[in-house]
């Protein structure tokens, strides 16, 4: 295999902690000996410590969904990196489509998070993706563009082994999504390495790019093989451990297909 895949689900509202930790250590049996692949799952955050303590962070890397960029402060329902670095968490999501979308984040906002999820150490994914609007106006890469470089400004070198990109157009995530053409993707990723080159030179290109939104069985492998997607991060499809153990197989098998 020429490069590692990264294979996450966002657990969104659903599951409690009984039912997070059960599906963690399912997901993790079932999928420990598939080689080579860097796998996440972000549960919500009343989930997180005992998620934590339930798999070996060497196979499942644990997140959360937001965070705020603040150590402490008067903020109330807010959660910050302080609170979160004491829960043994890696990853922190940044900038989700429901984080845009239904609570009206911004890229400055997002921007924010990034800094402050970075220099307290997370893993850091940004996502980013356009409206169905936007798509048609034919401003989809401007859009990607600008959440690209609001979003990571200010990133320093150093720390862009822990920044990852998830594409999730916002047309295509959730119940009334329409999964993306494998090959529109493909133009958007391509977007996406080009500018995260022109932002940080060849780090920038080093920089993992996840497609998300409507991800399952059917569209996997079309998806895992372009050449510019690294990973799938996906949603309803993973909520069930033996279901994304055989979604992540697949997508590796075709994957190999490709490459031989
Ligand atoms: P979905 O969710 O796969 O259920 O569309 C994707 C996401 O929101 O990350």
């Amino acid at each position: 295999m020429t490069k590692k895949l990264f294979f996450g689900s966002n657990l969104k509202m659903y599951k409690n902690t009984a039912d997070t930790v059960a599906y963690l250590k399912e997901l993790e049996k079932k999928t420990k000996d598939i080689p080579d692949i860097t796998m996440f799952i972000i549960p919500s955050f009343t989930t997180l410590e005992r998620a934590s303590q339930a798999v070996d962070h060497r196979n499942i890397m644990i997140g959360a969904q937001n965070m705020n960029w603040e150590d402490q402060g008067q903020f109330t329902g807010e959660i910050s990196p302080l609170m979160l670095k004491e829960l043994g968490i890696d990853l922190v999501m940044i900038g989700h489509s429901e984080r845009r979308h239904v609570f009206n984040e911004t890229d400055v906002e997002e921007n924010k998070k990034v800094l402050a999820s970075l220099k307290h150490g997370f893993t850091t994914l940004l996502c980013i993706g356009e409206t169905a609007e936007e798509k048609d106006f034919g401003i989809s890469a401007e859009v990607l563009r600008t959440q690209l470089k609001v979003g990571l400004h200010g990133v320093k070198e150093e720390d862009l082994d822990r920044v990852w990109v998830a594409y999730e157009p916002v047309w295509s995530i959730g119940v009334n999504g329409t999964p993306a053409r494998a090959d529109y993707a493909e133009e958007m990723h391509k977007e996406i390495k080009k500018c995260l080159k022109e932002l940080f030179g060849k780090k920038g290109k080093e920089i993992p790019v996840l497609y998300g939104g409507s991800v399952n069985p059917t569209n996997a492998d079309e998806l895992i093989v372009q050449k510019h997607i690294d990973g799938l991060f996906t949603g309803r499809a993973a909520w069930d451990a033996t279901k994304f153990d055989l979604l992540i197989r697949q997508a590796l098998k075709a994957y190999k297909r490709k490459d031989d």
